[in-house]
């Protein structure tokens, strides 16, 4: 009888049993956070008398030898231990004797894994916020070299209005400049420590929990022990947050896609992002972009998920909880594997101007600009000049031509205000340039947009 939370027990647990409780394969990855927590607590231990100095300084020394052999690779997991709080405060034990059994001291695994996920998603968000300033960055950049390209705008698919492809790739870099900020608000509610919590009433040792929040960087102490305990919604939060990065990757994802299908044209990713087929020797196939769009399928599952182990739990811990871990984790990987393709992947891009701007010369996207014409000019009713712009289009689409195509004799069949000027209210670059309202696809909206993004990003 061994482990170390046999208390009552008198028989050994099955060996079916100990896999199926285990969490080490799992929770190892939180070990540094668990030695970080070990050693603020010792520490404070001993501030308030608890354990003695030469005891903490043993923890400590026996903690960071630990911490140096498993980096080094000399103190491999022992999958046998239960979870990564038992395997330390183990080896501890093994290394250093009673000290190292004292360390457990007004602390629970409850409250210590509270703390060690909160530490190590406070890490790993901080890097996922960097790896998506890059891809906002990448965006920027690609979204400078094409400020002034023209192609359709759409809505429903269909061809709409004329924008260029800057003002498309930064309306993304709005996106994820939002996800940032999501995160780094879920950041600051998650900063709160459950240390000291125990666990789930608290102790009746005289401890000092804002001492260990402060040791440990957090910005207070969460001031109910059974929701300090019990409490996941910070996983939630952030796995709501990386969900909305991935259905904003998987967004643009299905527009790379299309975009580079034949039948649109309008970009080709490198070939370091693409693959072939192992039959259609033509073929080159999006495949990245098409793993984001489904993988944004499996970071919902799992905030489904923990969301629904959560929601029948009474207070305060129970084992259920430790389904957290798989689940939070699963999709931090997800999204940072997916941000860390994407950025190569966009800085390489090759955008094929032309053949946007030929899409945007049909489906008469200049059509709002005409009826605006007739407003604009011949101060007729906004209602007016759209009757008459569609009884256009269909003349055209009957003819087969575009709008540029018609003789202002034609114009004036239709409507006798019509004169020259139609031809320079309906071009393209005209269309654009006269956009002028703030957020429009306008050239002086989109150089602004762009500033706003390096000003965020800090350049
Ligand atoms: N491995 C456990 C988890 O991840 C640690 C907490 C265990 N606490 C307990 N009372 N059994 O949730």
């Amino acid at each position: 009888m061994n482990k170390m939370w046999a208390g009552r027990q008198t028989k050994e647990t099955d060996k079916i049993a100990d896999d199926f409780n285990s969490s080490i394969h799992f929770d190892s990855r939180m070990y540094r956070q668990d030695i970080t927590g070990s050693i603020a607590h010792a520490t404070m231990l001993a501030h308030r008398g608890i354990i003695s100095n030469e005891d903490k300084e043993k923890i400590i020394e026996g903690l960071t030898g630990i911490l140096g052999d498993i980096e080094s690779g000399k103190l491999p997991f022992d999958l046998e231990a239960e979870d990564i709080h038992m395997f330390i405060e183990g080896e501890l034990t093994a290394r250093i004797g009673d000290a190292g059994k004292r360390l457990h001291t007004a602390r629970s695994r409850n409250d210590q894994v509270a703390v060690d996920i909160r530490l190590y998603l406070r890490d790993e968000v901080t890097i996922v916020i960097e790896m998506v300033k890059e891809l906002i960055d990448a965006l920027a950049s690609q979204a400078e070299a094409n400020k002034r390209t023209i192609m359709p705008g759409y809505t429903h698919l269909q061809r709409a209005q004329p924008i260029v492809f800057g003002h498309h790739l930064l309306a993304y870099c709005m996106m994820l400049i939002r996800d940032v900020t999501r995160l780094e608000d879920a950041v600051a509610r998650m900063n709160y420590s459950p240390l000291g919590s125990c666990a789930l009433s608290g102790t009746t040792y005289n401890t000092d929990r804002r001492m260990t929040a402060e040791l440990l960087g957090f910005d207070g102490i969460m001031e109910n022990s059974m929701d300090g305990v019990s409490d996941r919604d910070f996983c939630l939060e952030l796995m709501s947050a990386f969900s909305i990065i991935m259905m904003h990757l998987s967004r643009l994802s299905e527009e790379i896609i299309l975009w580079s299908s034949w039948e649109f044209s309008f970009v080709e990713l490198d070939d370091a992002y693409t693959t072939g087929s192992s039959i259609m020797p033509q073929k080159k196939n999006s495949d990245m972009a098409e793993l984001v769009r489904g993988k944004t399928g499996r970071v919902y599952g799992d905030l489904v998920a923990l969301l629904t182990v959560l929601k029948g739990l009474p207070l305060a811990y129970n084992k259920d909880m430790q389904e957290d871990k798989e689940a939070v984790f699963d999709s931090l990987d997800t999204v940072k594997k997916c941000v860390e393709i994407f950025i190569p992947m966009i800085k390489t891009m090759k955008v094929k101007a032309d053949n946007m701007y030929r899409a945007a010369c049909r489906g008469f996207i200049n059509a709002t600009d005409l009826a605006d014409y007739l407003v604009a000019s011949k101060g007729m009713p906004f209602r007016t000049a759209y009757k008459i712009t569609g009884g256009i289009i269909g003349y055209c689409i009957e003819k087969g031509k575009i709008l540029d195509d018609l003789t202002v004799e034609e114009y004036k069949s239709f409507d006798e205000n019509f004169d020259e000027g139609v031809y320079e209210a309906i071009s393209l670059e005209n269309c654009i340039a006269r956009r002028i309202s703030e957020g429009s696809t306008g050239y002086a909206s989109v150089d602004g947009q762009i500033e706003y993004v390096k000003k965020f990003l800090g350049k």
